[in-house]
């Protein structure tokens, strides 16, 4: 398969509602998940959503690093994932703050308010249905990349305009920071 080239902000297909998938065990969802995989690798981002690729799908594929799990009980380590058709259940409402970028908007972060739980539900390739929970970091992701299916980047939901700043003129003090807040590249 093969790294696609990731759509920035300005690309129309960033901005559509993307369509559910009819059949998840089709083998032309499989070859684009491969192709969402290659294209994020070369990148070394967290999650990547069809649409970035310029598929107008609902198909999100995500992990959350170990380094980046956060101190709210249930936040946990996820090893690379494939959400077909996600389902997302706010459990409690946005609250905290944290920096956020996108690999559709480059050099870039912003402070974002998400829910800190949710409940979350998917299909798999083989057409499972898969029913979980998202804490933390792990729920900010999550939002995060399945905004991407609605047409939505985090800069649309900025906490406050003027947090949005190029990460490369923060100083390192001023990133660390940012990023404990729990930090996402997506
Ligand atoms: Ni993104």
């Amino acid at each position: 398969m093969v790294a696609r080239r990731i759509l920035r902000a300005g690309h129309p297909v960033l901005r559509q509602v993307a369509a559910p998938v009819i059949d998840p065990t089709d083998p032309a969802i499989a070859a684009l998940v491969q192709d969402m995989r290659d294209s994020l690798a070369e990148v070394g981002g967290i999650g990547l959503a069809a649409p970035q690729i310029g598929v107008s799908l609902r198909v999100v594929i995500y992990r959350v690093p170990a380094e980046r799990v956060s101190s709210l009980p249930g936040d946990r380590e996820v090893p690379m994932t494939v959400m077909i058709n996600p389902v997302l259940t706010p459990v409690a409402p946005p609250g905290p703050i944290g920096a956020e970028a996108c690999l559709s908007v480059p050099g870039l972060v912003g402070m974002v308010a998400r829910s800190p739980h949710l409940r979350l539900q998917y299909q798999t390739l083989a057409g499972e249905v898969v029913s979980t929970e998202a804490v933390g970091y792990h729920a900010r992701v999550v939002q995060h990349e399945c905004d991407h299916l609605d047409g939505v980047l985090y800069i649309d939901k900025l906490a406050d305009p003027t947090s949005l700043v190029f990460r490369d003129e923060l100083t390192l003090v001023e990133f660390e920071a940012a990023r404990a807040a729990t930090g996402a590249t997506a």
